[in-house]
């Protein structure tokens, strides 16, 4: 293969996961900009909305990265599922950097309230730090020199663990914040639409189920891990 070949086929997944972090930031925006309308009746559009689809985007975007997994072990093992898994989770790391930068640093030094936070309780705090630990971990341990030297098998197996892990502490970090929330949604639907973490935390949950069913069926290849 030439070189441009290469360089090709090394950049295409990489490249393949920005557009898909960016529409789903942009529908993120719409969608809470119409959520907020349905709720206020305003069509106002704020900072925090921004922030909001930024933290559902990396949600979304590390669900899709592990949820790869199960899905190119139902299509047989495909390939090139398994090569964008790096993409999508270093997009989602960097939207929740982000997010987290916002959320502490920006947000707090221009005087921008978190109005929809009911409380930002400490339990919740440390699971997002946590989740973003992890996932920062993983963004350096995805380098080719931690592979090399920690050997192939091992290396999947660590960034398996911390993965999984790092996925339910982010879903436990969105679920302890948003609980009132979707609960008032699905009592009244006075808000027409959830807010969209409510179906991001869906979608991280049944990444972790399809792989533990995969993993009890022994359907996952031992390298797809
Ligand atoms: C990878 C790490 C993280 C992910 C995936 C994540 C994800 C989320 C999600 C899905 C929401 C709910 C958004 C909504 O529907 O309103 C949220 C809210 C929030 N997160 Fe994170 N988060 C992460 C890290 C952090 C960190 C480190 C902080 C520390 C400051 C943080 C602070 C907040 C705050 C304050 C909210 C409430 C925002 C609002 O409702 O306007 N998050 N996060």
């Amino acid at each position: 293969m030439s070189v441009e070949g290469n360089v090709r086929c090394r950049a295409g997944p990489a490249l393949k996961a920005w557009p898909a972090a960016a529409l789903s930031f942009i529908f993120g925006c719409g969608y809470f900009f119409l959520r907020q309308h349905f709720k206020d009746g305003g069509w106002g559009f704020d900072p925090t909305l921004v922030n909001k689809s930024l933290a559902v985007t990396s949600l979304f975007l590390l669900s899709l990265s592990m949820l790869l997994t199960g899905l190119s072990a139902l299509s047989e093992g495909n390939a090139g599922l398994l090569v964008r898994r790096k993409y999508y989770g270093l997009a989602g790391f960097w939207g929740g950097a982000l997010h987290a930068a916002m959320s502490h640093v920006v947000f707090p030094a221009v005087g921008v309230e978190l109005e929809k936070v009911e409380r930002f309780g400490s339990l919740a705090a440390a699971s997002a730090y946590a989740a973003l630990a992890i996932f920062g971990i993983m963004a350096l341990f995805s380098a080719p020199r931690p592979k090399a030297s920690l050997g192939g098998e091992n290396w999947r197996r660590l960034l398996r663990y911390l993965g999984y892990s790092g996925l339910v502490l982010a879903a436990g970090h969105a679920a302890l914040l948003k609980l009132p929330s979707w609960l008032r949604y699905l009592k009244t639907f006075s808000s027409v639409l959830p807010s969209l973490s409510l179906p991001a935390v869906v979608l991280a949950l049944a990444t972790v189920l399809l792989r533990l069913a995969l993993w009890a069926s022994g359907r996952l290849r031992r390298r797809a891990g």
